[in-house]
């Protein structure tokens, strides 16, 4: 269940090109349970109808201080106490200024003032305005008065312009939301995941893969979430439904599957390599399908042994908690004790691929935890409550290792 089932959500909406993204942020929130109350200040209504916010969040739209009319049903004092958390999305630098000098000259501005909850922004605006010192010292006096700010991100703004500005997509926006009702094992930690295959090119239509389905990688990226923990899940191709609340990156080959766990890598507590990555990639990727010529030869192709991520990983955080898988056909426990050793883990968790009826692709799965201290068997379960066990498990060596 997503951390913001039944939470109360003010989104607030100041005048801005990126109020078009507030929408999809009022139908995530709606998707994962959340109660929203939209405020829009005169400006947003210039570039998205209160209609629309209506009709996703599925109440009136709250545009006036002193409204009679609202003031009989949810007055603004109501509101700002309803509210579990009150998000500012798009924020625009009058609204901080205004935030800033602590007006209360319209509705987004008195509940920022009378309102308990945590208030968020997420700035947009253009490069140059965002820059101004002006910008930049109203930005401190929020931070100081404990207001979170999320973005800007850079990249190309509406207006041409190239830097920071961008308001933040309103996937990330949501998983900062949803980082606000941390509790359980894994509140404030962050677990980057690997998951499903890697794809290493052949040319362009063909590949070398495996029988991956990414279901361990995925049940461990929503045990983790639901331990509280903020996820990161690096996935290689797979036919499932991108985990709510969760850091998605979609990867292909197993290169740029270490790429993206190298680049967050130093943000993470724990790392669980769960993804069967290709260790073997063509040495070249014919940029052109390759043809069929003479029918009396074969093909051969030159292999690349592929880096090895866990390992890597390991070696280049050694301040994290490393947890790989170990798929193994035969000998089970002595080659998940090798790679133990050889890929620097505090973890093996091994499964015997040779049963189909667990490992890859099944709904199931049977593992041994294999650790310097010895080797403990978990009965068949289904990946869900695996990986439920799992994390527990996980979180008792961080004790060991006297991360806390
Ligand atoms: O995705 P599913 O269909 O649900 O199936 C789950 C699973 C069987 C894929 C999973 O439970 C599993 O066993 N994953 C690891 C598969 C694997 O590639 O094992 P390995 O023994 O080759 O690798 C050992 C460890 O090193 C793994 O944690 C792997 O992610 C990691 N590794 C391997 C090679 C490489 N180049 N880099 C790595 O990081």
């Amino acid at each position: 269940m997503s951390r913001l089932n039944n939470k109360h959500i003010i989104l607030a909406i100041s005048g801005g090109i990126a109020a078009y993204k507030s929408a999809e942020l009022v139908r995530l929130l709606i998707k994962s349970g959340a109660q929203v109350q939209v405020v829009m200040t005169s400006g947003a209504t210039e570039f998205i109808t209160p209609l629309t916010l209506q009709a996703l969040s599925g109440n009136p739209v709250h545009q006036h201080l002193l409204n009679p009319q609202a003031e009989a049903g949810m007055g603004h004092i109501q509101l700002a106490r309803w509210a579990d958390l009150l998000i500012i999305a798009p924020a625009s630098a009058n609204v901080m200024a205004r935030i800033a000098q602590g007006q209360a000259d319209d509705l987004l501005t008195t509940l920022c003032l009378a309102t308990g909850a945590p208030v968020l922004l997420a700035p947009a605006m253009n490069q140059a305005m965002w820059r101004d010192q002006a910008t930049q010292k109203n930005l401190q006096t929020l931070l100081a008065r404990g207001i979170q700010v999320h973005g800007p991100a850079e990249g190309e703004q509406a207006c041409g312009d190239i830097g920071a500005g961008r308001m933040l997509e309103p996937s990330q926006l949501l998983t900062a939301l949803a980082a606000q009702f941390n509790q359980g094992l894994l509140a404030g930690k962050t677990v980057l995941i690997t998951a499903g295959p890697t794809r290493e090119a052949i040319d362009p239509v063909r590949y070398i893969s495996n029988h991956s389905s990414g279901k361990m990688g995925y049940a461990l990226a929503l045990a983790a979430r639901d331990q509280g923990a903020k996820v990161i899940l690096i996935s290689g191709p797979t036919q499932l439904e991108q985990p709510e609340d969760v850091i998605f990156v979609a990867v292909e080959s197993a290169q740029d599957m270490l790429k993206a766990s190298l680049k967050v890598g130093s943000t993470a507590d724990y790392f669980i390599a769960t993804a069967a990555v290709a260790d073997y990639r063509p040495a070249q990727a014919s940029e052109q399908k390759l043809k069929k010529h003479n029918p009396a030869h074969g093909l051969t192709l030159e292999l690349l042994q592929n880096p090895d991520i866990l390992a890597t990983m390991s070696k280049q955080y050694p301040g994290a908690i490393h947890v790989g898988f170990a798929a193994e056909t035969q000998d089970l426990i002595p080659h998940a004790q090798d790679k133990l050793k050889r890929k620097g883990a505090h973890m093996i968790i091994a499964n015997d691929v040779s049963n189909t009826s667990i490992g890859f692709n099944s709904d199931n799965n049977q593992v041994s935890l294999v650790t310097s201290g010895g080797v403990e068997d978990l009965p068949l379960l289904s990946k869900q409550q695996l990986a439920r066990q799992l994390i527990v498990a996980i979180k008792k060596i961080s004790h060991k290792a006297s991360i806390t």
